[in-house]
């Protein structure tokens, strides 16, 4: 049996739950990890029992290593796009965490290093693994809703502010937009095919970021230099498609809302999860639609996701594992991210500029 050689860059918060995905696999084997932090790679791979493994401070070190065929870029947002296009121009397929990137030239970059190696990114929504995401999917694909024209969707949690990287500028370059903001987005736009977004007019806010009840880690207080803990945008897609969006990692209200999709047949209501980021354990999918006599129904259809949902991480590696192996086809590819980062982006220059901008494809 092949085994994937693979090399972990970034060797943090969730370069864990990569490695623990990994190491439940049989065809894979960790060869290498990297991390600027001297020692913090090393410590990581003894740590998971790879003491084979070498460890490296630069991801240039670890991606000119001939013999790893495929990495995870697990950085914070500022670095995303450098080791990911470093890794492709080296022969290696890229499992790149979300946000895809911080900039429109940095996703281009990548997208264009993609089309001159031949190897390719999936960027790690692991919540299109989940019960609550593929029902959601089903349900817009069999057409039931009809045309979709509007659609709200937020997602976030109450008290939640993260620290560490995240809400440090020079790191995380996007606050609550990038860390759960673009999963929001990449569910609606994945649910209606990726329809390509137009313009944006958005605010940012940062009302709580010296606020210690908001904070996970209360050591954090004092290092916010993010522009967001909360985001809403009024997003214009093709297909006259409105997305009404809200992210959060503090407020003071219990949730941002439902998920809705209007449509011309009918409407679909995801009820939001209350005090929680948006993870697709959201609660019940409700179909909204007139009966032949002209009166309104409201149709609960199941989600049975628990055994799911808890596996939908090492789903996502599992897929990106595949696709190495396999038809090389990335399972969540930039070709549709990239539209969730021009939304991001979009979301930051209107924030700059007070008023409506046009998406920069
Ligand atoms: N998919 C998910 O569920 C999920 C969850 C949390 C975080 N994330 C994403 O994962 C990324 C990392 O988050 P985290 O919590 O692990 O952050 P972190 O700050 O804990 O870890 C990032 C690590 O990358 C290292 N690093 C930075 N630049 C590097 C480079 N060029 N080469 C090698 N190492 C480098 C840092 O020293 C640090 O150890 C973020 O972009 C975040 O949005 C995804």
């Amino acid at each position: 049996m092949k085994k994937l050689r693979i090399g972990i860059i970034g060797t943090g918060w969730i370069a864990c739950r990569h490695i623990d995905a990994y190491k439940q696999f049989d065809d894979v084997e960790i060869v290498a990890a990297a991390d600027i932090v001297p020692g913090k790679a090393r410590e990581f791979l003894d740590h998971y029992g790879c003491t084979d493994a070498d460890a490296y401070e630069t991801h240039e070190e670890l991606c000119a290593r001939e013999d790893i065929d495929a990495v995870s870029v697990c950085t914070y947002n500022s670095q995303h796009a450098a080791p990911a296009i470093c890794a492709l121009e080296h022969g290696k397929d890229v499992l790149l965490e979300k946000p895809m990137c911080v900039t429109m030239d940095e996703a281009r970059a990548i997208r264009e290093a993609e089309a001159r190696t031949g190897h390719f990114v999936t960027v790690g929504f692991q919540p299109r693994y989940g019960a609550n995401f593929k029902k959601i999917k089903e349900v817009v694909d069999s057409g039931v809703l009809g045309q979709i024209y509007y659609v709200v969707v937020g997602g976030g949690r109450v008290m939640g502010i993260p620290g560490h990287t995240y809400v440090q500028k020079d790191k995380a370059v996007v606050g609550a937009v990038g860390d759960i903001g673009c999963y929001g987005l990449d569910l609606v736009m994945s649910a209606m095919g990726y329809p390509k977004p137009q313009t944006v007019s958005a605010k940012l806010f940062a009302h709580f970021g010296e606020t210690p009840s908001k904070y996970w880690d209360k050591n954090q207080i004092g290092k916010f230099t993010v522009d967001d803990d909360f985001a809403a945008a009024l997003i214009r897609c093709e297909g006259d498609i409105v997305i009404d969006y809200r992210a959060s990692w503090a407020m003071h209200m219990d949730t941002t809302g439902d998920t809705m999709f209007f449509g011309t047949d009918a409407g679909l209501k995801v009820k939001a999860p209350v005090g929680c980021c948006w993870d697709s354990e959201a609660g019940d999918l409700v179909l909204i639609k007139d009966d032949e006599n002209g009166v309104q129904t409201q149709t609960v259809i199941p989600v049975e996701g628990t055994e799911e949902d808890e596996f939908m991480f090492e789903k996502k590696v599992r897929a990106f594992v595949d696709a190495c192996l396999g038809d090389k086809i990335p399972p969540i590819p930039t070709s549709q991210i990239i539209y969730n980062q021009a939304i991001i982006d979009g979301i930051i220059r209107s924030n700059a500029c007070g008023g409506e901008v046009a998406v920069d494809l």
